[in-house]
């Protein structure tokens, strides 16, 4: 079978950058045709240069990185440097990219994308905010029929919220945007922090990633090392959770994974509670199921995928 298509829409961050390396580490299954890159857990421009930091670091100079929004699509930008540090990347010390960002911008990038690969043969990987994703449905609606699935990180039910009580950061960042692409009508997979909670670093599989003893190793144990403070402190957890990469290995290995078939709808009025992911988990209301809302995940089958495709850069 020919490699699965896919942009990835992103804001690294450290998870961020695990996933891509996974993706790029895969190329009998994945084909990323771009990566996107959006305003998220840093602004735009650090986001756009650490994609490109981290297809330095896997050695594929020749994916082609873009610049998307940088800002939601109606609140003010919310960042997260208490979770990744001032860079967006912190923990390895990595030089500076020096390969290009792509000029034209992402949104137009998603757009042609779509409109030139035959219909639903590309798959959106969203690890950010959706403010790309909902910029380029507005712009170009004919798009939102060709789009084969979209993948993404956000919202939670049973975990609620991690940057307010309710809301999951990538949701919470650009709420309406989030709305405008559950309301698409596109096959969509939700990896919420219900799954990403429980995809955790601890220490052996941080000693394995280093034991790799390659640059893409080291570093992704270099980054966890970083990540996983800030998790200890707020949860007690044994580590990091790899929140994007549960993306990235869905898109490999889809068997890994387990969930529902549900209605999730996004909070965009309430201010209490801004961005919560509204998801009909247990089947209470008539409104129709839009995502498949995962739930759980074979941990340790997750983290062997990833030791074994990030030894292979
Ligand atoms: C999500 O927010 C970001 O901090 C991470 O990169 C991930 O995409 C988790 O809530
Ligand atoms: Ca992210």
């Amino acid at each position: 079978m020919s490699p699965r298509k896919i942009i990835i829409d992103t804001d690294p961050g450290q998870d961020d950058a695990v996933a891509i390396l996974l993706a790029l580490a895969s190329p009998k299954d994945l084909d990323v045709l771009g990566i996107v890159a959006v305003a998220g857990n840093v602004p735009l421009d650090l986001t756009e240069k650490n994609a490109r930091i981290v297809c330095e670091l896997a050695g594929k100079t020749d994916v082609r990185v873009f610049a998307g929004c940088d800002r939601p699509l109606g609140r003010p930008l919310v960042t997260a440097e208490h979770v990744h540090g001032k860079s967006g990347l912190d923990g390895p010390n990595l030089p500076d990219p020096t390969m290009p960002l792509q000029p034209q911008h992402g949104v137009d990038f998603i757009i042609d994308t779509l409109r030139n690969e035959p219909a639903n043969t590309v798959t959106l990987c969203v690890l950010g905010p959706l403010t790309n994703i909902a910029t380029a449905f507005q712009k170009a609606p004919d798009i939102v029929a060709r789009v084969q699935q979209v993948v993404l990180m956000g919202g939670a039910y049973f975990e609620v919220g991690n940057i307010t009580p309710t809301a999951e950061f990538n949701i919470y960042v650009d709420p309406q945007a989030a709305d405008i692409v559950f309301k698409s009508g596109i096959d969509i997979v939700v990896m919420p922090l219900d799954v990403t909670h429980k995809a955790l670093v601890t220490q052996a599989r941080n000693d394995a990633f280093r034991a790799l003893g390659t640059p893409a190793g080291i570093a992704v144990a270099q980054m966890t090392d970083f990540f996983e403070r800030f998790d200890k402190e707020k949860y007690g957890s044994t580590g990091a959770p790899l929140h994007d990469p549960c993306v990235t290995a869905y898109l490999i290995a889809p068997d890994l994974f387990k969930g529902r078939h549900i209605n999730v709808e996004i909070e965009v009025k309430s201010e209490l509670t801004m961005g919560m992911t509204v998801a009909d988990w247990w089947g209470v209301t008539d409104r129709p199921a839009n995502a498949t809302f995962i739930g759980d995940l074979d941990a340790d089958g997750f983290f062997a995928l990833l030791v074994e495709r990030i030894g292979l850069l």
